[in-house]
């Protein structure tokens, strides 16, 4: 479904510009990567510049114009910075990739709130820093263009040991569904897509097999799925992000789990206590 009625498709990406947050590793890289082979101009931004440092060199040696930008998403005035960078030297961006995040994992009541700052500083306020620094330009280039945030399947499911993330990837939901609606409130040609990835297979986990159990009953290790049957890798989330876009979808779910949806919104509409039951895809 599009996120507004009046906008375009995007037909096709040759010749535009894309910007990625967190485009080091994983989906964000595997995100670059087929915005340049679809002939795009690349803004990266990375909190991890020997990672951005490696693309940007894989990128330009297959011919893409690349800005790399080391910054970290959860200081605005950097994110402004890239942004007028990006403006200036590449183009008003056609793709806003608002996807850097981290994850943590521990029982609701076992995190500082130091560590809450940072977490809601990176995957919350990154994504504001992103839409605050490129929705203004965006708004007065006039063009069409879409920004995809990325969520989690942790914007529609809370999971035991997930507090951080949960609250996190929901409210980036949040503001990605309101973002749809105050874009349609003024008539502009941008879509919007949130991304609730399942299971992909990155280097999110890799910080935190070194993070200590909080309790003998949290294991991180149980949090992580490695081995599931059901991962994909980042090249086949970018394909699935690719093709939302082309079809305006807001919602992107790399994963089928209707059934496990509608389960758990009946739940809510019943009135039923919370019962976490793993997610299942369909
Ligand atoms: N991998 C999964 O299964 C999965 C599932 C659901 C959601 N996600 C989400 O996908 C997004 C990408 O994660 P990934 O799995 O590719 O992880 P990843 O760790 O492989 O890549 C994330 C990149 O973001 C960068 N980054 C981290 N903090 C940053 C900051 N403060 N500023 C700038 N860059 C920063 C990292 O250096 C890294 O290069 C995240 O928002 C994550 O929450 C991933």
């Amino acid at each position: 479904m599009a996120s507004n009625s009046i906008g375009f498709r995007m037909e096709q990406f040759n010749g535009k510009t894309a910007v990625v947050t967190g485009a080091g590793s994983g989906i964000g890289r595997a995100l670059a990567t087929r915005c340049a082979g679809e002939g795009m101009r690349v803004a990266l931004a990375d909190v991890h510049e020997g990672r951005l440092n490696d693309l940007r060199t894989k990128l330009e040696g297959e011919g893409a114009q690349v800005l790399a930008c080391t910054l970290d998403v959860s200081d605005a005035a950097a994110v402004s910075a890239f942004a007028r960078q990006c403006c200036a030297e590449l183009d008003v961006p056609d793709l806003l990739f608002n996807n850097a995040g981290i994850l943590r994992i521990g029982e609701a009541w076992s995190h500082s709130p130091e560590d809450w700052q940072i977490i809601l500083s990176i995957n919350v306020l990154g994504v504001v820093h992103g839409l605050n620094a490129f929705v203004p330009p965006m708004l007065e280039a006039g063009k069409k263009a879409h920004i995809v945030n990325t969520g989690s399947v942790g914007s529609l499911v809370a999971a035991p040991a997930m507090a951080q993330y949960t609250a996190a990837k929901m409210a980036v939901r949040g503001i990605t569904e309101t973002l749809a609606h105050d874009l349609a409130a003024r008539e502009a040609l941008i879509d919007v897509s949130l991304l609730c990835p399942g299971p992909v297979l990155t280097s999110i986990s890799d910080d935190l097999l070194g993070v200590e159990a909080s309790s003998e009953e949290v294991d991180p290790a149980d949090h992580l799925m490695v081995g599931q049957p059901d991962f994909i890798t980042p090249e086949e989330c970018a394909d699935r992000v690719f093709r939302a876009i082309r079809e305006r979808r807001f919602w992107i779910f790399t994963h089928p789990f209707n059934q496990y949806i509608s389960d758990n919104t009946q739940a809510i509409v019943t009135g039923e206590n919370p019962v976490y039951r793993e997610v299942a895809f369909d």
